[in-house]
């Protein structure tokens, strides 16, 4: 069936936020749309255009003409958005002990959003074709954190991730080792824009990353997208 739609676990009055399966020329009002397939989704109508796997667009008025699974997002209501602390997102300190306890960077509810079937080393762009293709499963989470806010360098993911702007802006950056003076680079996050995978894949399961973390520069939503490896 083309154009199934279901709401994302993260949807609330709000941020809009639908998932979209086998989209076939489906009319996008105003929404940032991921594409979580690891094959290209296409835009437009009179100029058909390419999204690459796991990229994304700010459609407005726009066409999604066909695509594998994507995400549909929007923050629809600004004002008291950054209380979604006190309507079930979770403060990062509570699941992690170590996380600074004065980081005020928040959670949503998870998505399981299917299973993907890629090479991993195509998705961290280490390979063009792929050659040892393995299921993941998907899955979805928002983040939100205030202007200002260092949501901790880091470099331990037992899975493969990218993020999208949803809200805001921010930069993904990244460092030689657990202090912000290492910084090496920056990547500017706009609504719309996500970022390329950042790890390297180091064996069976198993991916390296470079010490990493999101700043956000002003009030902002951002996806992640992980790929869990199945078994
Ligand atoms: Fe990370």
């Amino acid at each position: 069936m083309p154009n199934t739609l279901r709401p994302l676990a993260f949807a609330d009055d709000f941020i809009h936020a639908e998932l979209v399966e086998d989209a076939v020329d489906l009319a996008v009002a105003d929404a940032i749309v991921v594409n979580l397939s690891p094959r290209p989704m296409v835009t437009g109508d009179d100029y058909p255009a390419i999204v690459p796997a796991w990229k994304s667009t700010w459609l407005r008025g726009g066409t999604l003409r066909q695509a594998e699974r994507a995400a549909m997002i929007r923050v629809r209501q600004r004002v008291n958005l950054g209380g979604c602390g006190l309507r079930g997102w979770d403060w990062l300190g509570h699941r992690i002990r170590s996380f600074p306890r004065d980081t005020p960077l928040y959670i949503s509810a998870f998505d399981h959003a299917g299973t993907v079937t890629t090479d991993p080393r195509v998705f961290t762009n280490e390979r063009g074709r792929p050659e040892a293709e393995q299921v993941f499963d998907l899955r979805l989470n928002l983040w939100w954190s205030p202007g200002d806010t260092d949501c901790f360098i880091h470099n331990e993911h037992p899975f493969l991730e990218v993020h999208t702007q949803i809200h805001g802006t921010g930069r993904m950056q990244k460092f030689r080792a657990r202090d912000a003076a290492t910084l090496y680079e920056d990547v500017p996050m706009a609504p719309g824009a996500s970022h390329d995978p950042f790890c390297r894949v180091s064996g069976r399961n198993a991916w390296s990353y470079p010490w990493h973390r999101y700043y956000a520069d002003t009030d902002a939503v951002w996806l992640a997208v992980e790929l869990h490896p199945r078994g």
